[in-house]
């Protein structure tokens, strides 16, 4: 007899149907999987039988055949454990057919029959509701990712014995209640504790308005990582759709304890990291930081030390916001939109240029120029915002207290309106996403400002591109304050956010 059970594994971020079907038939006794890799095939047999017989139901000398429908899909082996028993089970008439069609089931067996959780949950509820099914039957930490989703019904099973009496209709297994995610305001650090530091305050200000990415240079200890992790606090909230978006990316992860996301992600991975990490990959394709970065800020401290082959990496994502990872098994992209920061001592030594009468630069120019030259070229031209972050003096820290990150948010949020009606229909939604085309449309400036930025352009000798990035934060430092206008003061500060 041939039983079929509907199951999922993930392809980048979205999860596909996985038919498995299974005839049990005379012939030498066992278990043969065809469409999985063999490496999978093998451990998924001993973990199935062993979690048949470990859970009171009888393995016959028969011979199972088990396909995985579409073939031509690469599949996760442990997502498919349950399904595989499950169909084994229904073949031999153990478990009756009927509910097997109406779920996506997915579980990885432990040797005794319990069961373990899964990656992708999230995605295969909302495939599960696409495809008009009741649900779907998972681990119970898969549930409640399940439950983010309206309208189909996340069945909690904790071993295999639970999943049969589920679909035979023998043991009352409740959905987990459908909750909506909600944003959390609450990040427990604020902008009002950094203390000083107006001109990088502001212009993280400017990044969060326009979304244009940011680069902090200065000495150890003056506060750019401080800074950094305060940025999202002054972006807007997540839209519910952002929030299932990247818990989405979460979920493929396996992070299911940080899903649901509900607050804008900020991820700080090491320089040492490998490129698989920061930019997805590994053995079993998951998505690496520029993707958990997702609606959220990626903080790339001390820039120059990350290797040539993660700097140059970077481009893809900064450019097309998603990013593309290559395996012998095909190409999988998942999202990458972020918003850049960068930070970085001046050199190698961490005081050329500012020393505060104690430390002083130790390097040699040629030390220097090496440092600053490996983020040159690609990287630099996707960084509208260049800020220098001085050491605060200690005096400062007797003066008042900054601004709150709910003050700066409110201008911030005034930006983004006036943005979302000047890209309406557009397919970019921020001034830090415009291309030539847009400034050129978007970017007019007054005589006067025109003139300081021609005298700018003559006399510091600005590059083409540099010139529109200075467009693109003039725009919106105007968008800022509500003006239609380019005025000279937008363009002068604009220029101040240069090497
Ligand atoms: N402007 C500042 N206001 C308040 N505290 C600061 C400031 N700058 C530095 N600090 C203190 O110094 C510590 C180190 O700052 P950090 O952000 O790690 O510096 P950096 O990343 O530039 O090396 C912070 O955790 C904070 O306690
Ligand atoms: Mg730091
Ligand atoms: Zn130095």
């Amino acid at each position: 007899m041939v039983s079929k059970v509907k199951s999922f594994s993930t392809y980048g971020v979205d999860a596909i149907e996985i038919t498995v079907e299974v005839d049990s038939s005379k012939g030498l006794p066992g278990i043969i999987i065809v469409g999985l890799p063999d490496s999978a095939v093998k451990e998924s047999k001993e973990r199935v039988r062993s979690a048949i017989t470990n859970s009171g139901f009888r393995f016959p000398g028969k011979k199972f055949t088990v396909n995985l429908a579409p073939a031509g899909v690469r599949k996760e082996g442990t997502n498919l454990d349950l399904p595989i028993a499950l169909g084994i089970l229904a073949s031999l008439g153990v478990v009756k057919g009927e509910k097997l069609n109406s779920y996506l089931i997915a579980g990885e067996l432990g040797l005794s029959g319990e069961l373990h959780p899964v990656r992708g949950t999230l995605s295969a509820a909302v495939l599960a509701k696409e495809k008009g099914l009741k649900g779907v039957i998972v681990p119970p930490e898969n549930a409640s990712e399940a439950a983010l989703i309206e309208g189909i019904e996340a069945i909690p099973v904790k071993s295999l014995k639970e999943a049969v009496e589920f679909l035979n209709g023998e043991l009352h297994s409740p959905p987990v209640k459908h909750s909506p995610p909600e944003y959390t305001a609450n990040y427990g650090v604020d902008m009002a504790e950094v203390v000083g530091q107006l001109q990088a305050k502001r212009a993280l200000e400017i990044a969060a308005a326009g979304k244009h990415n940011v680069y902090m240079v200065g000495p150890p200890g003056s506060g750019k990582t401080m800074l950094a992790r305060r940025l999202p606090t002054i972006m807007p909230q997540m839209s519910q759709e952002e929030i299932i978006e990247t818990s989405k990316i979460y979920s493929v992860a396996g992070l299911i304890h940080q899903v649901p996301v509900v607050q804008r992600p900020f991820r700080s991975p090491h320089s040492s990291a490998s490129e698989a990490s920061i930019i997805g990959g590994g053995s079993s394709v998951k998505p690496g930081e520029v993707s958990l970065a997702h609606n959220g800020v990626l903080f790339l401290d001390e820039l120059p030390e990350f290797k040539k082959s993660v700097i140059e990496a970077l481009r893809q994502p900064l450019e097309d916001r998603i990013v593309t990872v290559s395996r012998a098994s095909g190409s999988f992209t998942f999202p990458a939109d972020f918003l850049l920061v960068a930070a970085s001592n001046p050199c190698p030594c961490g005081y050329y240029g500012f020393s505060d009468g104690v430390h002083y630069c130790k390097c040699t120019p040629l030390q220097v120029k090496r440092y600053r030259s490996k983020v040159s070229g690609p990287i630099m031209d996707r960084i509208d915002l260049q800020v220098t972050v001085p050491a605060v003096k200690p005096e400062e820290f007797k003066g008042d207290k900054g601004e709150s990150s709910a003050k700066i948010k409110e201008r911030v949020l005034k930006a983004r309106e006036i943005q979302k009606k000047r890209f309406k229909g557009s397919k970019i939604s921020f001034n830090g996403q415009m291309g030539r085309k847009e400034v050129k449309k978007f970017c007019k400036l007054t005589p006067e400002a025109e003139e300081l930025l021609n005298h700018a352009v003559s006399t510091l000798g600005l590059s083409a591109r540099a010139y529109n990035r200075v467009l693109k934060v003039s725009r919106t430092i105007a968008d800022l304050e509500g003006s239609d206008k380019i005025l000279p003061h937008h363009v002068a500060e604009a220029l101040s956010y240069r090497e």
